[in-house]
């Protein structure tokens, strides 16, 4: 299916191609060109057939292929060309044609697509008109050289002004609110009345039962393989320091900013604490500042694989290093065996990008680190993926199991073997098994970093070619969710796209929800106790890991097939491209949530909305007049 989506899209290309060649051939060389020509069919033909199987999958993957696609086709191939030059003139719809469609290609329009589809066809003749026009005055060559040159120049300004024009129209504001924008389907119902979300805090009437300090500052550091990096650290660690908590306990953290200038926060992915203590700089609080503080507390009280991070300039500050892995252990139950959080980044440095695992304790190594672990006993490794890109893992050596996905144990897992599991950007899987008394190895299926685990802390294994992808939606054991009889209260669709345009004054590939970027992507509204359905479809040529604040998402189909294993909890969950999920969860932690794509460069290129409770304000806001930065 996703081949079909790529298809349609390097059709268009081809088509451009084609086209382009044929229309640069002009008048001459009419053989060439008539062959060019109908080789363009080619690729007409494919971008139907894709568009048709798309549409067969759901229709918002090829919503704009016939609207936009069909006319200007119809047109190239059929337009009645002006008596006496009739290749001129049919080369020229081509080549609007094949303009039109790498446009749309690249910058597709949002539905609906009453507009964009009426336009084009007038462009189109409007274009034939002026061209017919322009020729019939160079026919009669009135038309003196400085006037010409006065007609291109003048053309030119307009490009250029029309281009200044949105550059300065696409400037985010100075200062704003993360929430008083657009909502999905209704008003806002917070207004002057609005309960204030920074009292929404975890429990601050007790003793907390752990306390930990975060120190965040600039620290040169040193990598494993000697690559040195400009990073910004956690108590001077890379990662910051392992958090580990037992289920149930109220956890205090302290956040102390020595000096890093933009201000820091700390995110607590994952889990699903009161609203503010969620860590949204502009949202749930104010950045902090170099020699500032801010004290979190909530309840852990699921157990599973969690991370933390900074979410003020997310995307530099967690490329740079301010993030680490928060263990929940169960209440019952001290681990037996070995149990180890693996965190897979990669760093950037001068001197090359190296993609590394970090184990607690240790330094980030771009090659195969060992640990002396005892045969007989339970492993589990965490696999935390603090990166915007999937990562795939192998595991070889030994039969294992996945036994969590982003912090919920699955049901009835079964026996692996060499299957490939790839963990989104901000995800986390469990791999469980009994250690063998051989060698067993972690790989990254891409890059030489690994984790060999062998009964001496030595030895070494080949790395085994990979099996097939692991998939979460038939694996395990089906079970009842609380979720099965929903009745949904509400059902939003949120199509994830790409367009080049202007963000926030400058030139970028800008990744859209519903065609629009941040801040304007309307506000998913819902009300206590609502039950939500949500359907993302990707419609753009990158993975989009969407992460939602505050709640978890019980995923419900993949492309129209049911998830028919085990129960599939997700709070960061990857849409391919030409994907179309199913998830929902349940309104149950009021506030204002962030709902984002964890490739943090995308959700700093607009791929960012806000799950909104009616009746909640926030008192912070964002924006280059205040400390708080959008992503
Ligand atoms: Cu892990 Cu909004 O982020
Ligand atoms: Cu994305």
């Amino acid at each position: 299916m996703v081949v079909f989506f790529i298809l349609g899209f390097s059709a268009a290309l081809g088509l451009a191609l084609l086209y382009g060649m044929a229309a640069a051939l002009g008048p001459r060389a009419p053989r060439l060109r008539r062959a060019l020509l109908v080789l363009a069919l080619l690729p007409v033909a494919l971008r139907l057939v894709a568009g048709t199987v798309l549409v067969s999958v759901d229709r918002l993957l090829a919503a704009d292929f016939v609207p936009l696609a069909l006319p200007p086709l119809v047109a190239a191939v059929c337009l009645a060309p002006p008596r006496g030059r009739p290749a001129v003139w049919r080369v020229r719809g081509a080549a609007f044609a094949a303009i039109e469609h790498l446009l749309v290609t690249f910058s597709p329009p949002a539905p609906p697509y009453l507009v964009p589809a009426m336009a084009v066809p007038a462009l189109l003749l409007g274009f034939a008109l002026a061209a017919r026009r322009w020729e019939a005055v160079m026919a009669g060559g009135r038309l003196a050289p400085r006037w010409k040159a006065l007609v291109a120049s003048g053309a030119a300004l307009a490009v250029v002004a029309a281009g200044g024009w949105s550059a300065a129209a696409s400037r985010l504001p100075d200062r704003m609110s993360m929430a008083s924008h657009s909502s999905h389907d209704m008003g806002h119902g917070h207004g002057a009345h609005g309960i204030d979300i920074s009292t929404l805090t975890g429990p601050r009437d007790r003793e907390p039962d752990r306390r930990f300090t975060l120190t965040a500052r600039r620290t040169p550091a040193t990598l494993a393989s000697g690559q040195r990096i400009e990073a910004w650290t956690f108590n001077g660690r890379l990662p910051g320091p392992e958090l580990r908590v037992r289920q149930g306990e109220l956890v205090e953290v302290t956040l102390v900013n020595r000096d890093v200038t933009a201000g820091v926060t700390v995110h607590w992915h994952g889990v699903d604490v009161p609203n503010a203590e969620d860590g949204v700089a502009g949202m749930t609080q104010d950045a902090v500042p170099p020699g500032g503080r801010h004290v979190y507390r909530f309840v852990a009280d699921r157990a599973g694989s969690f991370w933390y991070h900074s979410h003020q300039q997310s995307a530099e500050q967690v490329e740079r290093g301010l993030f680490g892995a928060l263990i929940v252990d169960p209440a019952r139950s001290s681990p037996r065996g070995e149990d180890l959080a693996v965190v897979s980044h990669r760093w950037t440095s001068p001197d090359g990008n190296v993609t590394a695992l970090s184990l607690a304790g240790g330094t980030p190594s771009g090659s195969v680190s060992h640990r002396a672990v005892r045969p007989g006993g339970q492993v589990r490794l965490r696999l935390i993926n603090a990166d915007s890109h999937l990562r795939a893992f192998a595991l070889s050596g030994v039969p294992f199991a996945v036994a969590a996905i982003d912090g919920t144990d699955l049901g009835g897992p079964t026996p692996l073997r060499n299957e490939r599991i790839s963990v989104p950007g901000g995800g986390r899987y469990d791999l469980t098994f009994t250690m063998p008394d051989r060698p067993v190895q972690l790989r990254l299926v891409r890059g030489d970093a690994g984790v060999l685990l062998s009964p001496t802390g030595r030895g070494d294994l080949a790395p085994a070619t990979p099996g097939p992808d692991f998939d979460p939606a038939s694996y395990g054991r089906p079970a009842p969710t609380p979720f099965d009889k929903g009745r949904f209260d509400r059902h939003y669709t949120v199509v994830l796209g790409q367009s080049f345009g202007f963000y926030d004054g400058r030139f970028a590939l800008r990744w859209t929800i519903d065609g629009k970027t941040f801040p304007n992507v309307p506000t998913l509204m819902v009300r206590t106790g609502d039950l939500v359905r949500t359907t993302f479809v990707n419609r753009s040529f990158a993975d989009h890991p969407m992460h939602l604040h505050g709640h978890r998402m019980l995923v419900l189909s993949r492309n129209g097939h049911a998830v028919s294993g085990s129960p599939w909890w997700s709070d960061t969950l990857n849409v391919a491209p030409g994907e179309r999920y199913e998830v929902a969860f349940r309104a149950d932690n009021p506030g204002l949530w962030m709902d984002h794509c964890h490739n943090l460069a995308h959700a700093g290129a607009g791929m960012t909305m806000h799950l909104a409770y009616e009746g909640y304000e926030s008192p912070y806001e964002i924006g280059r007049a205040t400390a708080n930065q959008p992503e």
